[in-house]
């Protein structure tokens, strides 16, 4: 039994966060222990445990097969879509990635080197990351539902030596080329990369051949395992880039001390897991829950974990989740709410739950995106064990709100809210002017620094930006770009992005992006974005138009080249299926578009007229645009 309470832990954790972490840092092994927990880099940043030596992918797999556990199951693959599964103890998967490692060094992939994977959901995904991983070489992962405009951005942005990605990829039953989109990424990029490592997924799909191409199992076959490059603590693990509130996507940088001493305490004090038991994060390993939660926190903590390529329906059907869970004794799962929504649509009795034995599962967890309280209380009702809502970002890397079920005195669930703050975590709402904001007094939400380990130190090659995004706005603070409340008992609630980031189905998107893709239309003159409510997927963009002068184009022709625009340009994740044509925008009398009260007309809300608008009659005409087009509010009202 843990004696050390949530309360009591908290307040140490803020009180003396030096002690508190240098404690949790004791938990992994190091090659030279830091001295000191928290320094100031030269940028003024906090840093943690800098001097402190490590390597992550040792960590992950060699540690534990030190402690005899080498045939102990590391990684399971489950994949509907290709009717297969597979399994590999912690001695197969560290021949594998040392082996893979060996043969990037081949390449002259060194220490420090950047390396970009573009991967559906294989194991080939895990082992090129820890491989890197293994040498010291930066990856940056990008999520396969991009198009190859926006993996040529991270190419130019990271500048990788080389590529890793594989022949195709699966949605549902379509065979997605993976390659071939690697080709024109980098035909698009400015930066050339040394190599292209293709995973031969001998699926049938087209894979015409390029100078820059390597075969992987080729390459496995001439090359040695290598063994564990020591790094700093300070020095950076991955690149992961996330939506701004710009075209350009920004890369958060994550170290390897601080990230692996923060996951590992979540792995036991979140999540409540022991190790050797199986934690099974149901995401991608293009998104930080991929990253910190399929692959580097359960094996850090000594869990087996599992990667799935599947989707919670259509693979074969609603029932695919509750199949694994049973399948492989999961004890913590990990999903978006869309997810459970999507399950709850085709299986609203959860009938198929009850033909699986999920006595096993202790806790259903969920992230991503804000949780309505219908889907919480259907999954809790049909599940009945604790589901449990908390709230975090790719910036963070690991939990900043939740119930921490580690500790004995965890809390009554208040849907809506995704708890109280991890201990680390020194949330503040602040209002506009900096002062904090008053229990139930919504405002925005803020981290008193520093942040915990584990969180992003900077930006990848931008360091002003991530000043300006984050440290900016509030003096001694990190800005999350949420707001949200605190009520009379401590609990968070986070109401939603306060900038122009939206939530598809889980996936963070920018508005900016599709705005920038949408107006580049040439019978465009302006439009902008905004995302509205969705039953299933939370949010959805809207496109609003307004035509050149001399353009009358139909508007379902306009909706067809532009969503096709939007995919090609950004991918299909994007998931922009409405455009709509209007007059005009309402904006403020100096130009700018009322987002926020578009909105809020689309979602039924509520809204004041802003003093600042040009001219109000234009919210009436946009009102009478959506009722005319079935749009938000008016589609649900019209079924
Ligand atoms: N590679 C290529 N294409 C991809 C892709 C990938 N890795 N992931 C998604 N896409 C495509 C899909 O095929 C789809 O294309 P389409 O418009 O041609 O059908 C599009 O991107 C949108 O995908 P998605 O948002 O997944 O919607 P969907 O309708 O296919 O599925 C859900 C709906 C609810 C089942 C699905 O969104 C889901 O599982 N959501 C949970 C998300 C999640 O786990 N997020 C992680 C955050 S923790
Ligand atoms: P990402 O960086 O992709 O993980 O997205 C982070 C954003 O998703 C946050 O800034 C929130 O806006 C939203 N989000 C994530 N988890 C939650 C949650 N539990 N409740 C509300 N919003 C969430």
């Amino acid at each position: 039994m843990n004696q050390r309470t949530y309360n009591s832990e908290f307040n140490r954790s803020i009180a003396d966060p030096e002690a508190f972490w240098m404690e949790q840092a004791q938990q992994i092994k190091w090659y030279q222990k830091p001295q000191k927990s928290i320094s100031i880099d030269e940028n003024g940043f906090y840093r943690w445990f800098k001097g402190g030596k490590l390597n992550t992918c040792y960590l992950a797999l060699d540690v534990h097969i030190e402690n005899g556990r080498g045939n102990d199951i590391a990684l399971i693959y489950d994949s509907p879509v290709t009717q297969s599964v597979q399994k590999f103890t912690f001695s197969e998967l560290r021949e594998k990635v040392a082996r893979f490692a060996g043969g990037l060094k081949k390449l002259g992939i060194e220490k420090g080197d950047t390396v970009v994977i573009y991967m559906p959901m294989i194991p080939q995904a895990v082992i090129a990351m820890l491989a890197c991983a293994r040498l010291g070489a930066i990856h940056s992962v990008v999520f396969g539902g991009f198009a190859p405009h926006e993996l040529a951005l991270r190419i130019d942005d990271a500048k990788p030596k080389a590529i890793i990605t594989a022949t195709s990829g699966i949605e549902i039953d379509r065979i997605i080329p993976y390659k071939p989109m690697v080709d024109e990424a980098i035909r698009l990029s400015s930066h050339k990369p040394d190599h292209v490592i293709v995973h031969n997924r001998k699926l049938g799909a087209i894979r015409p051949d390029a100078d820059y191409d390597v075969d992987c199992s080729t390459l496995m076959k001439l090359s040695d395992p290598v063994g564990c490059t020591e790094v700093d603590a300070t020095d950076p693990l991955y690149i992961l880039y996330t939506s701004g509130t710009t075209g350009k996507p920004k890369g958060i940088i994550r170290d390897n001390g601080g990230h692996a001493v923060a996951l590992n305490y979540s792995m036991k004090h979140v999540y409540g897991m022991n190790p050797r038991e199986v934690f099974w994060a149901a995401s991608d390993v293009g998104w930080v829950v991929g990253h910190s939660y399929i692959v580097y926190a359960p094996l850090i903590y000594g869990c087996t974990t599992v990667i799935f390529e599947g989707k919670p329906i259509r693979t074969p059907d609603a029932s695919t989740f509750w199949r694994v869970i049973s399948d492989y004794d999961v004890k913590v799962m990990f999903t978006a709410p869309t997810a459970i929504r999507a399950i709850k649509k085709e299986d609203p009795d959860g009938m198929l739950m009850k033909r699986f034995d999920l006595s096993g599962l202790r806790y259903q967890f969920l992230a991503g995106e804000r949780c309505d309280a219908a889907t919480l209380n259907w999954l809790q009702d049909h599940l009945k064990i604790p589901v449990i809502d908390h709230w975090w970002q790719t910036e963070s890397g690991w939990p900043m709100v939740s119930n921490m079920m580690g500790y004995p005195d965890h809390f009554e669930v208040k849907p809506g809210s995704a708890t109280k703050p991890v201990c680390g975590y020194n949330l503040q709402i602040l209002r506009e002017d900096g002062s904090r904001a008053k229990p139930n007094k919504e405002g925005f939400v803020t981290i008193k620094l520093p942040m915990p380990p584990g969180t992003l130190p900077n930006l990848w090659g931008d360091t002003e930006r991530y000043r300006m995004g984050y440290l900016h706005t509030f003096d001694g603070y990190y800005f999350s770009g949420d707001g949200g409340y605190v009520d009379e008992e401590g609990y968070v609630f986070i109401t939603g992005r306060v900038d122009d980031i939206i939530n598809v189905a889980g996936h963070r998107l920018s508005t900016a992006e599709m705005e920038e893709v949408v107006s580049s239309h040439y019978a465009v003159a302006e439009c902008c974005v905004v995302g509205i409510a969705d039953e299933l997927k939370g949010q959805i963009p809207l496109a609003i138009a307004v035509l050149k002068a001399g353009q009358d184009m139909e508007q379902f022709r306009l909706q067809s080249e532009v969503v096709n625009d939007v995919r090609r340009e950004i991918g299909p994740v994007a998931g922009l299926k409405n455009v709509i044509i209007a007059q005009r925008l309402p904006k403020t009398r100096s130009g700018k578009i009322l987002r926020k009260t578009i909105r809020a007309i689309a979602d039924g809300q509520e809204y004041k007229v802003p003093s600042t608008i040009d001219d109000p009659i234009i919210l009436d005409e946009i009102t009478q645009l959506f009722m005319d087009e079935k749009i938000g509010v008016f589609q649900a009202k019209e079924e």
